[in-house]
């Protein structure tokens, strides 16, 4: 029996713009997926798919899920027909939008991949693996998600030639909580809207993408220098460029608000937005429980973070 393990993640800053070779900066969360992978008689995979879940998630990706597995596979040398594999995924990580699922799950599959017939792989290989099965659910994947869901901490991202990795040091770990709109979104279908728009109106999103780019190089000082109460404000500004090119939603716009009105220092919709997870920023403990209790009492399922600890 193999086991392998993915973290969650949180975007902090560039989601979106992150595919265009923009900075973002990503965080892995303490929870994670797991994944046990054990040999059968039969050829072929077979999928057992125990995590949490937001309803309705697991049956929208199956599709998309098993055309991820059958990549990390094809990526990782094995030939199911010859080696039937039973896969069970299970973890405290719940399955939605937002938090990075999909990328945690590839990269617990590739591990435990690796552990259940001895292949040896390193992390990058398993990144390489993670990557190569966000494909089946995001086409064109930026690579952020898996880099996170992998390596886990604080991370600075640049797609690239190759891929620029950087750890971010910051003194004292940031408190966020995130909140879901219980919205199974389609990153897919997100990215190629954007794509398709800035299409259409390039000067437009020219100067969205120039305010996008120097956007996360201020939240990385701020992070740095945990100004709290700065990374809070590019937050916000983050949201509204996040609004400019339509992949906010007025359900995630409605958390943000909420978030803020009760203590928040900013907010932003995260990951590929249309639905999915909101992340706030808060000064301390006290806070972040106060804003997540509220969320909560209105029927949102949170999780209560620290980055950069
Ligand atoms: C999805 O979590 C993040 C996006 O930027 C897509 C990507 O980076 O591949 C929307």
């Amino acid at each position: 029996m193999g086991k392998g393990y993915g973290y969650g993640k949180v975007i902090l800053f560039g989601e979106h713009f992150v595919v265009y070779g923009l900075p973002s900066i990503a965080s892995a969360i303490s929870s994670q997926t797991d994944a046990v992978v054990e040999r059968k008689d039969e050829p072929g995979i077979e999928l057992h798919d125990e995590r949490p879940e937001i309803p309705g998630y697991k049956k929208e990706k199956f599709e998309q899920q098993s055309d991820a597995n059958r990549r990390i596979l094809e990526a990782a040398g094995v030939d199911t027909e010859e080696t039937g594999l039973k896969i069970t995924l299970g973890g405290d990580l719940i399955a939605a939008s937002g938090v990075g699922a999909s990328a945690a799950s590839c990269a617990a599959i590739a591990r435990a991949l690796s552990d259940e017939l001895n292949l040896g792989f390193d992390d990058e290989k398993i990144n390489q693996l993670a990557y190569e099965g966000e494909k089946g659910y995001h086409g064109n994947p930026s690579g952020i998600d898996n880099t996170a869901a992998t390596f886990g901490g604080l991370i600075w991202f640049l797609k690239g030639d190759p891929n620029v990795i950087e750890r971010i040091k910051i003194k004292k770990p940031l408190h966020v909580v995130m909140a879901n709109t219980g919205i199974v979104a389609n990153t897919k279908a997100a990215v190629a809207g954007v794509k398709e728009r800035k299409e259409k109106e390039p000067e437009k999103y020219e100067k969205i993408f120039k305010r996008a780019k120097s956007l996360v190089h201020e939240a990385r000082r701020a992070l740095e220098t945990v100004d709290v109460k700065k990374v809070g404000k590019l937050m916000d500004e983050n949201h509204k460029l996040l609004q400019e090119i339509e992949v906010s939603t007025p359900e995630l716009d409605m958390l943000v608000s909420l978030a803020k009105k009760n203590g928040a220092f900013g907010a932003k919709m995260t990951g590929g937005g249309l639905g999915g997870y909101m992340v706030s920023v808060v000064p301390d403990k006290e806070t972040q429980d106060k804003v997540a209790q509220v969320m909560e009492k209105n029927g949102f399922k949170t999780i209560k973070a620290t980055v950069g600890g």
